[in-house]
């Protein structure tokens, strides 16, 4: 009985995203649908639609591309893209005089924006969307559809922004391809002296300034493509393959396939306050966004930014360039539910290598010494020194990234062949020359750094600097071990070593040497040793360190903070203090698209994916408990009065995906049937082990499991034995 009714739950809670249960008759209105009459006044609140390749702001003039930059060193920016679907539909003047009405929506179900336009002759409707199989494609469609029985010709404006220019780019016209327009250039400045200037071609459908339903036709329907690309072979062969999926009438259906199979590997849903559900979905959907198709190869993915594609233009969004935001703040919750996404995010960094090298011998240190601000050489592209040069905390963040993605998938291939043990190792010599040795106090000091809380520089022994560097040298030696790699003795002594400052009167993590406790800091730092980097410490010590910052923390500091305190809280079991830091992050988001700003007032940085990754992180670490380890995934699940379900679908864990709700006081899990994972062989065999009474039960593919709400964890069935090939 209980298993039926939990299968039939889980398919109706978890099966489809709007298939919420509800006690009415009424239809609730699809969380995952934004809708609004009236667009944002700020344009940076329109929706971004990005797949990883190509990013653009609905309505905008401009787009970009992955790895595209133009400008050396600190202006290094992404190169502005002209958009040919810079284009809004609007009626003229006779049509208009018929009862108008406008509504804009943006499904997150398929990242289709809608523009929607009535009156009593026409509906008509224009639909943007960046492809979701096919990264390198744009698409427009427009549909009028009659309504009443005029027999009247109907036209609609086509208003366009565009124009085939760039500053950062001398476009060349080329001869039309197939009927379409066709231009070419290269960036003006590359990243480096000597460098690459990337190329970009552009073909697209011409957009006329009119369209019309002749009077014998009752609907007419047009697709107009852009394809983007670095050459010309490439470019005409996406341009053919848009015409021919808009020929067989696939050109739509293979975009929505894509969003629902990805959607169907990562569903975060609860049934609680609506601005609750709707943030989340509007956190997952923008997330998945700026990362590569599930369908490609994705060696040419170019990192993500704080915000994401659509922006990072010159001067604006942190230049597109890449930080911790991504390794931090944006991974940890796309690594949980797909690895493939989660390895492009480490091949960035190892692509970046060379020019990490380069940083380390500038600085007079050995090793590798990620950019504070990357772009595609991995020189430091910060356009003020002093980050680079101290906020080193970077190094030991990127590393962080490599060890939970081991944890969670045992693939030594990407250590290997995918070369991230040179990452590692790099890093742990960066760190053994880069620290000082205190005689007076017998430790291992990091001096002059700009710790996560950058209202501070120059300070001896950031805490969280310090302890990151500890874990990515003992990291160091353990994968050494697993590949039978010398590790150089310096790297445990290092670790043992470091000094991590602690008051042993007021029983808390000082932020760094001679922090005075009150003293204001800009963002989520100390707190940040329980989570995400899981520094042992007592609960007592846990709940200091969060009570003294979370005082003393900027209330108009970056969206990201307050998801880390909320973590904290409910690690502690204090279930109401997280979702009151929660609700604080709602000011971060701006208006019907659910677009994040970087400061609460709404400035800074758009589209901040940093914030909604920390977000998300409250909700997918913090309400479940979710703790990625050496030996196991820990959970710990613990949700409010106000939330009655959650439910996390496809969640991947040593080759299997895993249904995760939790309801009231119990916990239900089910384990997907083949699971397919990519290069690697078959999925461990699980179990659920629980802390407190040690129960174990087993996880068969498509056998549900439910057990109290307590701790635990998922861990192999034998865990000496490594399922995955070596
Ligand atoms: C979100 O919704 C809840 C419940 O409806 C409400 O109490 C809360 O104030 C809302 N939060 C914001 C920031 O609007
Ligand atoms: C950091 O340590 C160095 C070396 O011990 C010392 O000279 C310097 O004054 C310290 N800086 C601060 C801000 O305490």
């Amino acid at each position: 009985m209980r298993l039926i009714q939990y299968v039939m739950l889980l398919f109706v809670f978890c099966g489809r995203g709007h298939a919420l249960p509800t006690m009415t008759n009424e239809t609730p209105a699809d969380p995952y649908i934004f809708t609004t009459d009236l667009l944002p006044l700020d344009p940076r609140f329109l929706p971004p639609l990005a797949n990883g390749l190509l990013g653009w702001r609905v309505y905008g003039g401009i787009m970009h591309m992955g790895g595209v930059y133009n400008g050396e060193g600190g202006d290094c920016h992404r190169a502005n893209l002209p958009c040919p679907l810079a284009v809004r539909m609007d009626l003229d003047e006779v049509e208009k005089a018929g009862r108008l009405q406008h509504s804009y929506s943006l499904d997150t179900h398929t990242g289709i924006f809608t523009h929607s336009l009535r009156t009593v002759s026409v509906i008509a409707s224009q639909s943007l969307y960046t492809h979701r199989h096919h990264p390198n494609l744009l698409v427009m469609e427009v549909l009028l559809v009659r309504q009443g029985t005029s027999q009247e010709p109907i036209t609609i404006k086509m208003d366009s922004r565009f124009t085939p220019q760039s500053d950062d780019i001398v476009f060349h016209s080329e001869p039309d391809y197939k009927g379409a327009s066709y231009i070419q250039g290269h960036t003006t400045m590359a990243e480096v002296p000597g460098g690459i200037c990337p190329s970009v071609h552009i073909i697209w459908t011409p957009i006329t300034p009119s369209l019309t339903l002749l009077p014998d036709q009752a609907q007419s329907r047009w697709g107009f493509v852009v394809a983007v690309a670095g050459s010309q072979d490439s470019v005409q062969a996406h341009y053919d393959t848009a015409l021919e999926l808009m020929a067989n009438g696939n050109l739509r259906p293979s975009h929505l396939r894509a969003w629902e199979e990805l959607w169907a590997g990562s569903t975060l849903e609860l049934t609680g306050p609506d601005n609750l559900s709707r943030a989340l979905i509007g956190c997952m959907f923008y997330l998945l966004s700026a990362f590569p198709s599930l369908h490609e190869a994705p060696g040419h993915f170019g990192g993500v930014s704080p915000g994401g594609l659509s922006n990072g233009g010159s001067g604006q969004d942190y230049w597109g360039h890449v930080f911790w935001d991504q390794d931090t703040w944006m991974y940890p919750s796309i690594g949980l539910f797909y690895p493939q996404l989660a390895r492009a995010v480490l091949e960035y960094r190892v692509r970046t290598v060379d020019g990490a090298k380069d940083n380390a011998e500038k600085q007079g240190y050995k090793g590798l010494k990620f950019p504070w601000e990357s772009a595609v050489s991995g020189r430091e592209v910060c356009p003020e020194d002093i980050y680079g040069q101290q906020e080193i905390h970077i190094n030991g963040d990127v590393t962080l990234a490599f060890q939970h993605y081991l944890y969670l998938t045992e693939d030594m291939s990407m250590f290997t062949e995918g070369r991230g043990s040179e990452v590692i190792w790099g890093v742990a010599d960066y760190w053994v020359s880069r620290v000082t040795w205190s005689a007076e106090e017998q430790n291992y000091h990091i001096l002059g750094v700009m710790p996560p809380d950058e209202y501070y520089y120059n300070v001896n022994n950031s805490v969280y600097t310090n302890t990151v560097a500890k874990f990515s040298l003992e990291f160091a030696v353990e994968l050494a071990a697993l590949l039978k790699y010398p590790a150089p003795q310096e790297w445990q002594q290092v670790a043992d070593k470091i000094k991590i400052p602690f008051d042993q009167k007021q029983k808390y993590h000082p932020e760094y040497d001679g922090y005075k406790k009150g003293q204001f800091v800009k963002q989520a730092d100390t707190v940040m040793l329980g989570y995400p980097l899981g520094l042992p410490m007592t609960p007592e010590v846990r709940r200091n360190d969060l009570e003294f910052y979370e005082a003393v923390t900027d209330p108009g500091g970056p969206a990201m903070t307050w998801g880390m305190f909320a973590v904290g809280w409910l690690e502690l079991g204090e279930v109401e203090k997280a979702g009151h830091l929660l609700q604080k992050c709602f000011k971060n988001i701006q208006g019907p698209f659910q677009v994040w700003s970087e400061s609460s007032d709404g400035s800074g940085a758009v589209n901040f994916l940093t914030g909604m990754g920390g977000f998300l992180q409250a909700v997918l670490f913090g309400y479940t408990g979710f703790r990625v380890q050496k030996d196991c995934l820990a959970f710990a699940p613990s949700i409010p009065e106000d939330i009655t379900q959650l439910c996390i679908r496809g969640v991947s864990y040593l080759g299997n995906k895993m249904d995760w709700l939790v309801r009231g006081q119990e916990v239900y899990i089910i384990l997907r049937e083949g699971a397919k994972h990519a290069g690697n062989t078959k999925p461990c065999a699980l179990q659920v082990v629980l802390k407190n009474s040690g129960t174990k039960i087993p996880l068969i593919p498509g056998k549900p499991v439910t057990f109290p709400r307590e701790s635990g964890m998922i861990c192999k069935v034998d865990r000496a034995l490594s399922c995955w090939p070596m």
